[in-house]
């Protein structure tokens, strides 16, 4: 339940830059802790009592189940909310939806299609809102992508992360975490696909483009993909993928990335399109492991803003 008897705003997290790098280092300590706690049967029922909304109107399989089920193994409790369902699917205002959730549950997760619309929400909301995916970012992905590099090869900061593929939210908030986890991003994108300049800019000291995917790969320590059309724009597949025909991340292109390399996907995937087979299925693929984090890195999340 929100509290009504102090002034204190709350946390949000709709961005990576709604944590310092401090935090963010520490969640992910926590989400390797609480992972290893799950495993070994100990109970972490810290969030006993505690709601939260999940509002979701995109499709969704690990970040509803993540969130759902982490919050079932930390004691509270999650609520789905399809706009088939809800008033808010029917065209209640946002600002009233978010008044009305926030006064009943303790946190709201949303996933929508524009970050203004989320930007609102949070303006009108008394608890926690967190970014569950937007257009523009994706950064509960990015907490789970970070722990799982971690817990792989150690520390991230001054590594070299190759980002093939769209300027789209994941790419976005990959730029967002060079600044926060202090590593070199490389992006190839086709031209007309780049990122956003407002998102680019002021990470301008460590991100750079380099359109020739086998130039960006050069000794990556990782190499990270996405769909070549994001979930709202199924009607442009055919004209992306000619555009992003020669964006594929295949064998050639992890042979110039360094011999311990990683590859991420934050799935789903199209084995033949974004993604060979033989990369997404390969040993140095830890695909599974960060869809997994998901949960981990979120109960981490769930803690630090509900705690
Ligand atoms: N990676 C990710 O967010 O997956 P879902 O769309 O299945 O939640
Ligand atoms: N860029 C993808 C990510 C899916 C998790 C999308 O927005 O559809």
């Amino acid at each position: 339940m929100p509290d009504n008897t102090t002034n204190q705003k709350p946390r949000h997290f709709l961005s990576l830059l709604d944590l310092t790098p401090e935090e963010l280092q520490g969640l992910l300590k926590r989400a390797t802790e609480l992972k290893q706690m799950l495993r070994s049967g100990e109970p972490h029922a810290s969030l006993k009592g505690r709601t939260m909304a999940m509002v979701f109107e995109k499709s969704s399989t690990r970040t509803r189940i993540s969130f759902e089920a982490g919050m079932a193994q930390l004691g509270g409790h999650a609520i789905f909310l399809s706009p088939r369902d809800t008033q808010l699917g029917r065209g209640e205002p946002i600002e009233d939806s978010a008044r009305v959730m926030s006064s009943m549950v303790d946190c709201v997760m949303v996933r929508t299609y524009h970050q203004k619309d989320l930007e609102l929400f949070t303006e009108h909301s008394q608890v926690p809102i967190i970014n569950a995916l937007t257009d523009l970012l994706h950064p509960c992905q990015l907490l789970a992508d970070m722990q799982t590099y971690v817990e792989n090869r150690g520390d991230i900061s001054g590594k070299t992360v190759t980002w093939i593929g769209d300027g789209n939210n994941m790419c976005h908030s990959y730029i967002n975490a060079a600044r926060q986890f202090d590593f070199k991003l490389n992006i190839a994108c086709p031209k007309g696909y780049e990122p956003l300049k407002q998102i680019l800019n002021p990470a301008a000291d460590r991100c750079q483009i380099i359109h020739d995917p086998m130039a960006a790969a050069q000794d990556a320590d990782l190499v990270v993909t996405d769909v070549w059309a994001s979930m709202g724009q199924e009607d442009e597949q055919a004209k992306r993928e000619q555009a992003f025909a020669n964006y594929q991340v295949n064998d050639e292109i992890m042979a110039q990335a360094d011999q311990d390399a990683l590859f991420m996907h934050c799935l789903p995937a199209h084995r033949g399109e974004e993604v060979a087979a033989s990369v997404i299925d390969h040993p140095d693929s830890v695909v599974w492991e960060e869809a997994e984090n998901r949960i981990h890195s979120q109960k981490a999340l769930l803690e630090l803003l509900l705690l």
